[in-house]
């Protein structure tokens, strides 16, 4: 599958997943949101991002968020119950259609979801990335594109599994803490975020938190 990204002139790029491209999530997209491990994996990231959120002064209630490779967005729709408003971004069809059946008809907040990030898409105090940058073909790209989508002062948020250099899959502390410094955001940690054990594994993956300055060198 190939993600292209459209350049528009004094814009942001959008990420657009070219409509003849197959969807590599359909099959896991069925049966995501009822998997244990997926909702085990969720809520202690969701922990972990509300305590940062306490840290950071980020206030959840009428907070602008985007939920980047929301899968069916379990991280967003739990934001959007904090009185959140969500934007859910996954260039997966079949994921977007398990997040759209399962959104509430009202609510405190709001989760709006897409298939393209457009220009508009901008001005948001906290970007989430909960295991989706390390499917992205080019990180820093990626980093940078979010990075302008957040407001001055606003949170990046990521996790993803460890890799070692060479393993071909997750990310490594380099990469990431180079994606920021690329992007000019500021690194506030990169650390394992927690622990979770399954019946054949541990879920322990790497939780990078960074700002964009409020002084803005971009
Ligand atoms: C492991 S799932 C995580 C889903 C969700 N964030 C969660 O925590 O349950 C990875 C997600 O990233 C999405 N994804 C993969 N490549 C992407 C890309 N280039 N841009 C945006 N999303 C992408 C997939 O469609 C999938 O929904």
């Amino acid at each position: 599958m190939q993600l292209c990204c459209v350049w528009r002139p004094g814009s942001y790029p959008a990420f657009v997943a070219p409509k003849e491209a197959e969807d590599a999530w359909a099959d896991a997209a069925a049966t995501w949101d009822e998997d244990p491990l997926v909702q085990a994996y969720a809520e202690a990231a969701l922990r972990t991002l509300l305590e940062t959120c306490a840290r950071e002064d980020v206030a959840l209630a009428d907070a602008r968020v985007l939920d980047f490779g929301c899968g069916t967005a379990r991280i967003g729709r739990a934001l959007a119950e904090h009185g959140a408003s969500v934007v859910a971004f996954d260039i997966s069809p079949a994921m977007l259609d398990q997040l759209r059946a399962r959104l509430p008809v009202d609510g405190p907040g709001a989760v709006e979801a897409v298939s393209v990030l457009t220009p508009e898409h901008v001005g948001f105090d906290l970007v989430v990335a909960s295991s989706a940058l390390g499917f992205v073909p080019d990180l820093d790209h990626s980093v940078n594109d979010l990075a302008g989508r957040l407001k001055a002062g606003g949170l990046l948020v990521q996790w993803d599994w460890e890799s070692a250099p060479g393993d071909g899959h997750g990310l490594t502390r380099s990469a990431i803490t180079q994606a920021y410094v690329a992007a000019g955001l500021d690194l506030i940690s990169l650390e394992t975020g927690f622990e979770v054990e399954a019946p054949d594994l541990t879920m322990a993956p790497l939780m990078g938190v960074a700002r964009r300055p409020l002084v803005d060198l971009r």
